[in-house]
């Protein structure tokens, strides 16, 4: 029964350590009685006294029962991940004990409601996610491993550096859009699209949302998007979703070197402004120790040269041979180049012949295109991006050298018939930057639900 004459309690989260909460000792001083909700993350019983570290999303808190709270029913049989109400005086942690923000609940009463009993026995939480768990299964519980710390740690870090890619495109006034996901025109090639029935029509899974931003320049200024793209990618790499997030943004008269600038200033703000939070800096540091923020500027380095410097560092192409100009840069090169570079590269100026119909050639040198491509140590390519073909006749060649019928694709390059401008943009791979930035060794573990060749559950 709980005592209506101790103080009424305060209802908080977990992590709340504002000024309304005092810590006692214990003897003399007395803490605030507050009330708190969350579930067992852990426990332990010594003798008299349980130990539990309650979870709740926003923070854990250690929690001593004592005395007939250790020994009720409910205590005897409390499983993991049963959910609680708690109600206590928060206390210091005695000297040489630790626990989250050195403190702890010493409850005087507790409430467990029948349905918020987690199972326990074989089928307890424990027992189907463990270190000795198969791989496959633990994709298949990814509801379960969720709750874990780690997982959880990169689920919150995403929605900090989402919240930041939104508050640095403020900053610097570009405004937000968001493009269909159903269309009739690819943009990175027919290999990796997800052809569906629309009604009578064939339709596809958008591959970027580029296309349609282009079409936004002239009426909004600067814009972006943060949308899902979908590519069929049929081999199973560490770096490859069916499903992600893109971070996409165009840019309106600018020239190639106004575009590298943008996107290093993009990519190193939103660094500053997802690290300025001490919370989500901290989760950063448990999940990438070595974390430092990259300095600036990037290296800038052209495809011709990276050619040279694979060559030199004798790091041969997917047939075993020498790299060549015109030869596509694969995964493995890339990041091997990326890892002995150690640090942010501006791969620029691709051949046109290995990348997409829409991009500019260089005016200096027409074999390659104003593109980049931003790697980073450990993951390879995170960011691609280009100047967009301004010119009509330009353009409805390329479809043609590209086997693309541009009949579709009318609402695309009327934008070139109706006042023109240079102008560019790039798409960031959310997924791939949280790889990069929390240490994972794949993609798979910095989105909710992984989507990818042969997986679409749960
Ligand atoms: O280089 P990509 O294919 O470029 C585009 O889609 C442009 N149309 C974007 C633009 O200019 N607006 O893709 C851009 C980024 C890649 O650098 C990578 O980070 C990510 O999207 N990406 C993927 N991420 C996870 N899984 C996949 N299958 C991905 N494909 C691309």
């Amino acid at each position: 029964e709980e005592d209506k004459s101790l103080p009424a309690p305060v209802k908080i989260k977990l992590d709340d350590t504002s000024d309304k909460i005092t810590l006692g000792n214990g003897n003399d001083v007395k803490g605030t009685r507050v009330r708190v909700f969350g579930r067992v993350h852990r426990e332990r019983r010594q003798k008299e006294v349980m130990f539990l570290t309650l979870r709740d999303g926003y923070g854990y808190m250690q929690v001593v029962l004592t005395g007939p709270l250790s020994k009720t029913y409910d205590a005897l049989t409390l499983t993991r991940e049963t959910s609680m109400e708690i109600l206590g005086e928060l206390r210091e942690v005695p000297a040489g004990a630790h626990a989250p923000n050195n403190r702890e609940l010493h409850a005087d009463y507790y409430k467990i409601h029948s349905h918020w009993k987690a199972a326990g026995g074989d089928d307890a939480i424990t027992n189907r996610v463990s270190k000795d768990t198969e791989h496959a299964t633990l994709l298949d519980l990814r509801h379960l491993t969720l709750r874990g710390e780690t997982a959880s740690k990169v689920m919150i870090v995403r929605d900090a550096v989402e919240f930041a890619f939104n508050q640095v495109y403020k900053e610097l006034r570009f405004r937000k859009v968001s493009p269909p996901a159903l269309v009739q025109t690819q943009v990175e090639g027919g290999g990796t699209l997800f052809k569906l029935n629309y009604y009578t029509e064939e339709a596809y899974l958008t591959q970027s949302s580029q296309l349609y931003l282009e079409t936004c320049l002239p009426s909004m200024g600067d814009v972006y998007c943060i949308e899902k793209s979908f590519r069929a990618e049929k081999s199973l790499t560490r770096r490859h979703l069916s499903e992600y997030t893109h971070v996409e943004a165009e840019l309106d008269f600018i020239d190639f070197n106004d575009l590298l600038d943008h996107l290093e200033n993009v990519i190193c703000r939103v660094l500053e402004v997802t690290l300025s939070n001490p919370v989500i800096k901290q989760y950063i540091m448990d999940l990438n120790p070595e974390f430092t923020a990259p300095e600036r500027p990037f290296l800038r380095m052209k495809y011709e040269d990276a050619i040279k410097w694979l060559n030199e560092h004798e790091i041969v192409n997917e047939d075993g041979e020498a790299h060549k100009f015109g030869d596509d840069i694969a995964e493995a090169a890339e990041r091997r180049m990326t890892d002995i570079i150690n640090r942010p590269i501006f791969l620029t100026h691709f051949p046109a012949e290995i990348k997409a119909f829409y991009m500019q050639r260089d005016k200096e040198d027409p074999r390659v295109t104003e593109s980049v491509d931003c790697l980073m140590p450990g993951v390879g390519e995170i960011v691609g991006g280009s100047m967009r073909m301004d010119q009509l006749d330009e353009l409805m060649a390329a479809f043609g050298r590209e086997g693309i019928d541009p009949t579709p694709y009318y609402w695309y390059w009327e934008q070139r018939k109706y006042g023109s401008s240079p102008h560019g943009g790039y798409g960031l791979g959310l997924e791939r930057f949280l790889a990069w930035l929390c240490k994972q060794h794949t993609v798979r573990d910095c989105c909710l639900y992984p989507r990818y060749f042969g997986r679409c559950k749960p």
